[in-house]
């Protein structure tokens, strides 16, 4: 299923040096990259903590790179305009906590800012459809969220046909972005069905040539 956008990669900063964020952020623009994924977990949506809106600012001052920021959080509405105000290009907020959603991301977007919502594995897809033409961008959990370095989902990969059909169907231009276990070949599974935005934490990290990985998960 053909997609109207460039193919993208955005790494996963949740794999890259957390001493040493800016080498990292130098790493991707290294690799001829534009965008950096940026996880940001609150100990209770998901089971992890990571970073807040402070290290998104100082990130900000150290790179021009879109910063497509996945919010998991419990209470995304209160936080966006922080990691707004900190820098994000685009901030993305889960569908299964319980708060306005389609509030949130008429707020998002008129602070310039691009939006999105995230669905987790096990999240039908009608749970985004009322959200979808307020959307820059659909985001597809293809691991439980929390952690890097877990197995790709294939279970995901017919969800993942729901959101490429619905987006010619209803004549919608959102990007559909993948995230968890994403690899050379789990890439091509996703990119087959019409996926225009992968993120890689550690498939990207680890890959011997970057620019290679990131010609290969793109063409
Ligand atoms: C998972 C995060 C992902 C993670 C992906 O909760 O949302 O962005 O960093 O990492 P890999 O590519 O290692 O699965
Ligand atoms: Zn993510």
């Amino acid at each position: 299923m053909q997609s109207i956008h460039e193919k993208i990669l955005a790494p996963s900063i949740l794999a890259g040096d957390h001493a040493d964020l800016k080498s990292s952020l130098r790493e991707i623009e290294a690799a001829g990259l534009s965008w950096v994924h940026l996880d940001i977990m609150d100990g209770h949506f998901v089971p992890n903590l990571t970073f807040g809106p402070q290290t998104i600012k100082a990130m900000r001052s150290a790179s021009n790179l879109f910063f497509d920021v996945h919010l998991m959080l419990d209470n995304p509405d209160k936080f966006v305009d922080a990691f707004i105000d900190a820098g994000a290009d685009q901030v993305t907020i889960h569908v299964e906590p319980d708060y306005p959603i389609a509030d949130t991301l008429k707020r998002i977007r008129e602070r310039g800012c691009k939006c999105g919502v995230v669905l987790n594995p096990d999240t039908p897809a009608e749970a985004a459809k009322p959200f979808l033409a307020e959307c820059d961008i659909v985001l597809l959990m293809t691991v439980q969220p929390g952690f890097g370095g877990q197995k790709f989902r294939e279970d995901v990969l017919s969800k993942i046909e729901t959101f490429s059909k619905w987006r010619n169907e209803l004549g919608l231009n959102y990007r559909l972005e993948v995230d968890g276990g994403v690899d050379l070949k789990s890439a091509s599974s996703c990119t087959a069905r019409g996926v225009d935005t992968l993120v890689a934490g550690s498939a990207f990290f680890k890959a011997d040539d970057r620019k290679l990985f990131n010609a290969t998960v793109t063409a």
